[in-house]
């Protein structure tokens, strides 16, 4: 009922120039994919000359952080609407590495959520616990409080294009991947909250996808999984090869 979304979020890898030359290694082996939604982030500097490059694909175009204002004096920021002038369609907020190395709140994903709305972009919503706070067993009320805290304020019709990735940090470039369990038990926690909070249609249209340690090995037994709607690919994103074949999962 939900269609898969695979998803790369390249990080700060790729030049302008990288980024060409993947998509069109890249665009040959998905042509004829069109069962499942495929989407990239770039880095900024990036963008333009991949969204060029992706015309002639079914691949979409994301970026991987935004500014909440729509313009204005603040150095360094990226406006919503330069975002979508750029060909973007979806933006990833709440990245646990802004949250960890940029001073990411629940309160600033809350502002770019809306200012992510507001522009049309579909909003790629991150949360996820640390291993500190899984062995702590507070797995469920981190993700509970990001979810809560994030998305308040804002109602079910707004958010037909929301997707929500579940990225465990200790998952995340560490080789370690959640197990099969850990994953569906926390994607259909996921699901429930945002359930109460927004309501079932919403809740039960809404892609979740799974981040953190994606390989062409393990994503066909995660999307076996009834809650896992695709992933948000990192270090197996960057090569041609790795992206299509998981793309491509049976
Ligand atoms: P890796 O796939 O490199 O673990 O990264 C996951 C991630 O952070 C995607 O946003």
């Amino acid at each position: 009922m939900r269609r898969p979304l695979i998803a790369g979020n390249w990080k700060m890898y790729k030049t302008p120039a990288e980024g060409l030359d993947f998509v069109r290694q890249l665009a040959p082996l998905v042509d004829g994919v069109n069962d499942r939604d495929i989407m990239i982030a770039p880095a900024f500097p990036a963008l333009e000359t991949v969204a060029g490059a992706l015309k002639s694909t079914s691949v979409a175009l994301g970026a991987q952080d935004l500014f909440w204002e729509a313009e204005g004096a603040y150095t360094g920021q990226v406006a919503p609407r330069m975002l979508v002038a750029c060909g973007c369609r979806y933006v990833i907020i709440g990245h646990s590495e802004r949250r960890q190395y940029f001073g990411e709140t629940d309160e600033t994903v809350r502002r770019k959520l809306r200012a992510a709305v507001q522009a049309g972009l579909a909003p790629v919503v991150c949360v996820g616990e640390t291993e500190k706070e899984r062995e702590a067993g507070q797995t469920f009320p981190i993700l509970d409080k990001q979810i809560q805290n994030g998305l308040e304020g804002l109602i079910a019709d707004e958010l037909a294009l929301l997707v929500i990735a579940y990225e465990p940090v200790w998952a995340i470039g560490t080789g370690k991947t959640a197990t099969v369990g850990q994953a569906q038990e926390a994607h259909r926690f996921i699901r429930s909250q945002v359930a109460r909070l927004l309501g079932s249609p919403l809740a039960s249209a809404m892609r979740i996808l799974y981040g953190g340690s994606v390989k062409p090995e393990n994503i066909s037994e995660l999307m076996a999984m009834a809650d896992i709607d695709g992933a948000l690919v990192g270090g197996a994103s960057l090569k041609p090869d790795s992206f299509s074949s998981i793309v491509k999962f049976k």
